[in-house]
């Protein structure tokens, strides 16, 4: 069981007066994090801002799952240097996944010496000392932590949204696929308490927050770290009986992991949405097993069987991956075949990039012409049945929880299904926050529209 850090606010409003504006990159674990190190520094009085010219403080909150990540925060950096000399005072800070190696924290360092922190993910709860040294000693501070020493409780927090709130109950990952720098970078698997996160939880719900999204880089392996014999799915139990909350969603969920108890939970509990997002990555076994997924494509085939006669109206989605080294037409067609099988109604689909350090950076690459190539054919099919999946909910009456008005045409309301589905519809904008139903009048690439039901508010 990890060691518990208790947060202690340092009472000290150095940040008085002044803006602080974060930047996030990547994964919901780091949209998460960012929203930790802005209340934090909330805590010391900074303000967030929208506006990077505006800031006292600027912090980006990195990502390296592939190169691209990293080149948009190369780029920003080197643009980021105009406002450090027109604003000395200004302090620019680099955290997340990218420091968390060694050569990176070295690169920054030297071709951005402007920088004046770097730090890592398993010392953000450190932050406020950080800045307090910075201003004090009028020096940079590089401070990136080999190693993860423990879980950080009571850490402040600003979220972005006032209705769903995201919730990480476990960090780090041991599952080293062969591609995936996130073990290298996030560390072990660490799992918060359940009394932590009941009581995070209980508290969203207290503050007006309806929907929980439960955060992790394999939740299915929740628990598996603590004393008692406490698993994911006796989280989603417990959790189930929060009185006031509406809505509970997980990700991601390992396809090796998932057992009959989670499709049971699902299956038998009011709040848990009936949502899995069961990354596939590839549908060749060759290639699973030299991913080191640990399944093969008939345990995935047959799990999806499970969920889809269980809980019959659930929404399957996927991460899938092209161009892994080695992958042949051959191993591409039975990705493709997998997307046929189990007909996802969307999938976010990346093509394959060397991470330096990982496994399948030494194996033979396949060229970059026919990683492009295999990644339009792989879109344009699950376009096609995200299409006809949208279409086929023409009709139905569906749960929407009710976001606000859409951005670009405010007579229009978004929501989403416990499917996870975007909704537009016409409707008062009272209901915002509430649970409506929704008769799909038309079903769109990435969304569905649709007629309020009259007089349909459940809660
Ligand atoms: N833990 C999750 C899982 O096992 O599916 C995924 C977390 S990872 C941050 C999100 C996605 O990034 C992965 O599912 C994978 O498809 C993609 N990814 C990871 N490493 C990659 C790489 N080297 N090149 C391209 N995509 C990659
Ligand atoms: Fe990366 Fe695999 Fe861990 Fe997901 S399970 S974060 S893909 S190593
Ligand atoms: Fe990127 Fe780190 Fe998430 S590498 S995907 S931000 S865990």
């Amino acid at each position: 069981m990890s060691e518990v850090i208790r947060y202690q606010s340092q009472n000290k409003k150095i940040g008085e007066g002044k803006f602080v504006f974060i930047q996030s990159f990547g994964c919901q674990m780091n949209e998460r994090d960012a929203e930790s190190l802005s209340g934090m520094l909330g805590d010391l009085g900074y303000q967030p801002t929208e506006s990077r010219d505006k800031a006292d403080i600027i912090l980006l909150n990195t990502c390296c799952v592939r190169e691209t990540a990293e080149s948009k925060v190369f780029g920003l950096l080197g643009r980021l240097r105009k406002l450090k000399v027109a604003k000395p005072d200004l302090i620019l800070g680099v955290c997340g996944c990218m420091p968390q190696q060694e050569d990176v924290a070295k690169r920054i360092r030297h071709s951005f010496p402007f920088v004046d922190l770097i730090f890592g993910t398993h010392n953000i709860h450190e932050l406020p000392r950080m800045i307090y040294q910075i201003r004090e000693n009028q020096e940079a501070v590089l401070e990136v932590w080999a190693t993860e020493k423990g879980i950080a409780e009571n850490v402040p927090v600003q979220r972005k949204d006032k209705l769903k709130a995201w919730v990480t109950i476990m960090y780090g990952c041991n599952n080293f696929c062969t591609y995936c720098i996130v073990p290298y970078v996030r560390g072990r698997e660490r799992s918060r308490t359940p009394e932590d996160i009941r009581r995070e939880i209980e508290e969203l719900v207290q503050e007006g927050y309806q929907e929980v999204t439960l955060l992790g880089q394999n939740v299915n392996s929740y628990g598996k770290d603590l004393e008692q014999n406490y698993r994911f799915a006796d989280l989603l139990l417990d959790l189930d009986k929060i009185e006031g909350l509406k809505r509970i969603r997980f990700m991601t969920s390992h396809p090796r992991d998932f057992d009959d108890k989670l499709i049971e939970v699902v299956a038998s509990s009011k709040k848990v949405c009936e949502h899995y997002h069961l990354p596939a990555q590839a549908g060749s076994n060759r290639i699973l097993k030299a991913m080191n997924r640990g399944y093969t494509r008939e345990h995935y085939l047959e799990l999806i069987a499970k969920i889809k006669k269980f809980v019959p109206n659930a929404s399957i989605t996927a991460d899938l991956m092209v161009g892994f080294p080695g992958e042949t037409e051959e191993d591409f067609q039975d990705t493709l075949d997998l997307v046929r099988q189990v007909r996802y109604d969307s999938a976010f689909t990346f093509v394959y990039n060397i991470r330096t350090g990982t496994p399948a950076a030494t194996m033979e690459q396949v060229p970059e012409e026919i990683k492009s190539e295999r990644i339009q054919r792989l879109i344009e099919l699950q376009n096609q049945i995200s299409l006809a999946n949208n279409q086929a909910d023409e009709g139905k009456i569906l749960e929407v929880l009710v976001e606000g008005e859409t951005k670009n045409n405010p007579d229009r309301l978004a929501g989403r299904t416990r499917t996870n589905k975007l909704v537009v519809f016409t409707g008062p904008l009272e209901i915002s926050g509430k649970l409506v139903q929704v008769k799909i009048t038309k079903g769109r690439p990435n969304l569905l529209e649709g007629e309020l039901v009259l007089n349909s508010t459940i809660g």
